[in-house]
């Protein structure tokens, strides 16, 4: 060969390689009718469907949130939190943070089997999810986006990814600002995620410390809570992390962290004198920026990571793979 690239057919394998690498990177991303024709009913069964477990059950709508952030935050958005233990892997189910706390797998198995009558082999549980979780904002009172589809179901799930990479309620503020960051959020996103916890649950064994130990909480609010969560025993019994207004998506969080009512440490730790307090105070004033704040870094979540073109598979149980 006298020169690199001189025949029209090595110019022609150029040209191949950087179409090949458009497609590559153009099936990387998602986007927002995936399924408009080839199931063009999906985004209204499930939100039906999610609309029917959260008048059921308020607290579904938060544990459907929750769900989907512990999908993304392990290995990206890709339904491995949905599978069960199998002879290769051991799931994420009993992770630390996942364990007799993470919620919703009926409801997802509800509309899969839905969408399957619907739409065989179409529609993703990793899609599934992402669009719960955006219908159960909307369906406690908060803020509606456009979710990002295309999304493909892992064929494997990882216990010791979701034991490193969740975030632990007693972790500081500067723990969960790199916490995040290593998922390539800032600060102010972290913030803004965080006022997830303007609805739903928590036991008492991710709090007890906090409120037996903790002189950065209401006196009253402690003494309150310590009748259902004693010093020994009730691990699994339940508080309101915002104790304001537990069903409902507004800011209310934010004025109970102002107040020295955050549940969690890691709740207290964003309005603790550090540098997160003046965006606590701003959402606490300001229920719209917190809105459009929540909405785009919930966005972004649901882009992390993502299986897309030939890599991963539609699953038809979202409890195993294929
Ligand atoms: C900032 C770091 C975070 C920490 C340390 C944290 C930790 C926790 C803990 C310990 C609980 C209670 C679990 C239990 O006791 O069973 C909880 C509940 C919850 N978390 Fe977080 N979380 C964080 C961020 C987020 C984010 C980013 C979201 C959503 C985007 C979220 C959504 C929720 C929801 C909705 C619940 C209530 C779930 C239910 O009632 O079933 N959290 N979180
Ligand atoms: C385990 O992995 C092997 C090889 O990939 C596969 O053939 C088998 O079906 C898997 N078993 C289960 C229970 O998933
Ligand atoms: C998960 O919770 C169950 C029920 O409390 C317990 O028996 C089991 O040991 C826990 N698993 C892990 C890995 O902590
Ligand atoms: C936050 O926690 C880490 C790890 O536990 C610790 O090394 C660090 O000193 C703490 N930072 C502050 C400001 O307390």
């Amino acid at each position: 060969m006298a020169s690199k690239c001189s025949s029209p057919f090595d110019k022609f394998k150029v040209l191949l390689g950087l179409f090949l690498l458009l497609i590559n990177v153009a099936s990387a991303q998602l986007s927002s009718n995936v399924y408009a024709t080839t199931c063009p009913r999906a985004l209204a069964t499930i939100k039906s469907a999610v609309g029917s477990a959260v008048s059921n059950e308020a607290r579904m709508g938060a544990s459907l949130l929750r769900l989907h952030f512990h999908d993304c935050f392990v290995n990206g958005c890709d339904a491995s939190i949905l599978l069960d233990d199998t002879a290769n892997f051991t799931g994420e189910k009993t992770a630390g943070p996942n364990n007799n706390s993470v919620r919703g797998f009926d409801v997802i198995d509800t509309i899969k089997s839905q969408l399957e009558s619907l739409c065989p082999g179409v529609v993703s549980c990793a899609d599934i999810v992402a669009v719960a979780a955006r219908d159960s904002v909307v369906a406690l009172g908060g803020p509606s986006w456009t979710v990002l589809l295309g999304r493909r179901d892992s064929t494997t799930a990882s216990l010791s990814a979701a034991n490193s990479n969740l975030p632990s309620p007693a972790l500081n503020l500067s723990g969960l600002i790199s916490a995040f960051s290593n998922k390539g959020f800032t600060a102010n996103e972290m913030v803004a995620l965080s006022g997830s916890h303007t609805i739903g649950q928590a036991r008492c064994t991710s709090f007890r410390a906090r409120i037996y130990n903790e002189n950065t909480i209401d006196s009253s609010f402690a003494t309150s809570l310590r009748a259902n969560c004693p010093s020994t025993g009730g691990d699994n019994n339940l508080a309101p992390l915002d104790t304001t207004s537990p069903t409902s998506f507004d800011n209310a969080y934010f004025k109970n962290l102002q107040g020295q009512k955050g549940l969690l440490h890691s709740d207290q730790q964003l309005f603790s004198g550090g540098s997160t307090d003046s965006q606590v105070n701003t959402y606490s004033s300001n229920s719209a920026t917190f809105s459009t704040d929540f909405a785009n870094a919930m966005v972004k979540m649901g882009n992390l990571s993502p299986l897309t073109g030939t890599n991963g598979q539609i699953r038809k149980n979202c409890r195993k793979v294929n």
